[in-house]
C-alpha cells in the first residue's frame, strides 16, 4: 500500500496524499493598481523590492531554463502566455479589459490588491490631518477599513503570512508531478525568509533605514508562520488526488510543521496554538479527502488569526532558542 503514517501526539494522523489546485494568491487583476502606485510615498520599500528575487522573476523566468521545461512537459506555450506561472511568478491588472501580467510579484502580491484601499490606508483623518493628529480610536477604524477592503497590513501578520504561503506551498499538483516544479520551498520558514533581502522596514524608521524587526515580533512571526505553514500545507494535501511526488512532500510537509507546532505548545502553552494543533489532530492525510482537509484548514486559520491579534510576543521567551540567528536570514 502507498500509504505513509505518522504519529503524532500520540495518535495516528497521516496517511498518504497529493494534490492539485490550491486556492490563488488572492490579488484580483481588477483591483490592483502595481507598484508604480506606491513609489510616490514608499519609493525606499520599492528599491529594496527590486534587489530580490520576488521582482526580478519577471525578467529572469521566461529565459530560465527550467522553467522552458516544465511548459513544455506541461504542453505550455510560454511562461508569461500561461495562467499557471502567471498565478504565482507575476502580478496580473487588467488594461482596457484585458488581463496583463506587468511585474513579478510586487507589493500586492503580499499586501493585497489596493484598488479599495489605496485612497484610505494613510488618511489620517483628512487632507490635512497629520499622522500626529490621528486619534487611536480613528486608526483602528482605518486599519480595520483597510483589513474588510482585502489589505493584508502588518498589524494582522498572520494574514501577510498566508500570503507567502500561498505560493511557497505550491498547491499544483500537476504543476509538480507533471511538470517536475519544486514541491514548494521545503525550509521556508517565516522569520529566516522575511527578515533578510525581502526586509522593508522603513516606515517604523521614518524612511531612515531598513530596521530589524523587535524580539517580540519575531516571536510573534515564527509562531504565526508555523500556524500559517500548518494551515497551507493542509490545503495543499488537500488538492492530492494520487499518490506521487506532490501528496508525499505535501502531506510529510503538514506532518514535520505539526511536530514543531506542538514543540512550541511544549514551551508557550497557549489556548490558540492548541486549538490549531487540535484541528489538525483530526486530519487524515491523504488522497481524495479536500472537503475534511480544506474544513480542518479553515479552523487552523481562525487560531492563526486570533493567536497573530492577541500576542506582542513579550509572553513567549521560551521560544527565544527556537528563533533562527540572524546570520541564517535569507
Ligand atoms: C499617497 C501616499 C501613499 C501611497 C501612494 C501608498 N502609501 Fe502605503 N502608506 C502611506 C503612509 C503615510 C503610511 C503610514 C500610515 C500609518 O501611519 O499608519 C502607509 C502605510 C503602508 C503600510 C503599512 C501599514 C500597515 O499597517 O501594514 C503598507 C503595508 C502600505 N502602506 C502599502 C502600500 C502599498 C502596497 C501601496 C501601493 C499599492 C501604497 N502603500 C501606496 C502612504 C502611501
Ligand atoms: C503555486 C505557486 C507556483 C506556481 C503556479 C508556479 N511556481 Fe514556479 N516557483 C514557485 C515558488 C514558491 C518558487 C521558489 C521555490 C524555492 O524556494 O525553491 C518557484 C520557483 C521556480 C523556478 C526556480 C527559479 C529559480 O530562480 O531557480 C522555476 C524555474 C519555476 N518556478 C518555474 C515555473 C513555471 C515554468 C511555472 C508555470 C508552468 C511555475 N513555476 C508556476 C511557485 C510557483
Ligand atoms: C505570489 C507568490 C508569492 C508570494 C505571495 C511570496 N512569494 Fe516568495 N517567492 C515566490 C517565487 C515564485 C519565488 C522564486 C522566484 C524566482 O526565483 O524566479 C520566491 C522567492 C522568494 C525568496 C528568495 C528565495 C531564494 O532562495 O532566493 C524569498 C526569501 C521569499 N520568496 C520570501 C517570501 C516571503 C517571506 C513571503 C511572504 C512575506 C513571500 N516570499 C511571498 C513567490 C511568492
Ligand atoms: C514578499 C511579500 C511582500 C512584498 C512583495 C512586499 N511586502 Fe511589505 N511587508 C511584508 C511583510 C512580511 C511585512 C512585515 C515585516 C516585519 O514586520 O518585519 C511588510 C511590511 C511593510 C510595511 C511596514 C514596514 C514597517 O516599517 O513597519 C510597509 C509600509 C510595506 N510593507 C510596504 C510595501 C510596499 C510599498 C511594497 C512594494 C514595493 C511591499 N511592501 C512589498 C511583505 C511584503
Amino acid at each position: 500500500m502507498n500509504r505513509f503514517r505518522t504519529i503524532f501526539l500520540g495518535m495516528i494522523i497521516a496517511t498518504l496524499c497529493s494534490h492539485a489546485n490550491g486556492q490563488p494568491p488572492q490579488c484580483d487583476p481588477t483591483k490592483v493598481n502595481s507598484a508604480e502606485a506606491c513609489a510616490k510615498c514608499h519609493s525606499n520599500e520599492v528599491q529594496t523590492w527590486k534587489q530580490t528575487p520576488h521582482f526580478q522573476t519577471f525578467e529572469k523566468l521566461s529565459r530560465n531554463p527550467e522553467a522552458k521545461q516544465i511548459c513544455k512537459k506541461l504542453g505550455l506555450r510560454s511562461v508569461k502566455r500561461s495562467d499557471v506561472c502567471i498565478d504565482c511568478h507575476f502580478t496580473t491588472k487588467e488594461i482596457d479589459g484585458r488581463i496583463k501580467a506587468v511585474s513579478g510579484i510586487s507589493c500586492e502580491s503580499c499586501h493585497g490588491a489596493s484598488g479599495d484601499w489605496l485612497s484610505i490606508h494613510h488618511d489620517y483623518g483628512g487632507p490635512v490631518a497629520t499622522k500626529e493628529d490621528e486619534t487611536p480610536e480613528h486608526r483602528a477604524a482605518r486599519l480595520d477599513q483597510c483589513t474588510s477592503l482585502g489589505m493584508r497590513n502588518t498589524r494582522d501578520l498572520y494574514l501577510i503570512a498566508s500570503s507567502c504561503y500561498q505560493c511557497h506551498t505550491v498547491p499544483n499538483e500537476e504543476l509538480v508531478n507533471v511538470g517536475g516544479h519544486n514541491a514548494g520551498s521545503e525550509n521556508f520558514e517565516l522569520v529566516r525568509w522575511s527578515q533578510g533581502m525581502v526586509r522593508h522596514n522603513y516606515l517604523r524608521t521614518n524612511g531612515e533605514y531598513n530596521a530589524l524587526s523587535g524580539l517580540g515580533r519575531l516571536r510573534v512571526m515564527y509562531v504565526v508562520g508555523l500556524i500559517a505553514d500548518l494551515e497551507f500545507s493542509t490545503r495543499a494535501t488537500a488538492q492530492a488526488t494520487e499518490k506521487s511526488t506532490y501528496g508525499l512532500k505535501v502531506a510529510n510537509r503538514a506532518a514535520r510543521v505539526a511536530v514543531k507546532l506542538y514543540e512550541v505548545q511544549q514551551k508557550i502553552d497557549n489556548a490558540f496554538v492548541q486549538s490549531a494543533l487540535e484541528a489538525f489532530a483530526a486530519a487524515e492525510l491523504r488522497v481524495n479527502n479536500s472537503a475534511s482537509l480544506l474544513a480542518i484548514a479553515d479552523q487552523i486559520q481562525i487560531a492563526g488569526r486570533r493567536f497573530a491579534m492577541s500576542s506582542d510576543g513579550s509572553e513567549l521567551a521560551a521560544i527565544d532558542e527556537l528563533l533562527p540567528a540572524p546570520n541564517t536570514y535569507k
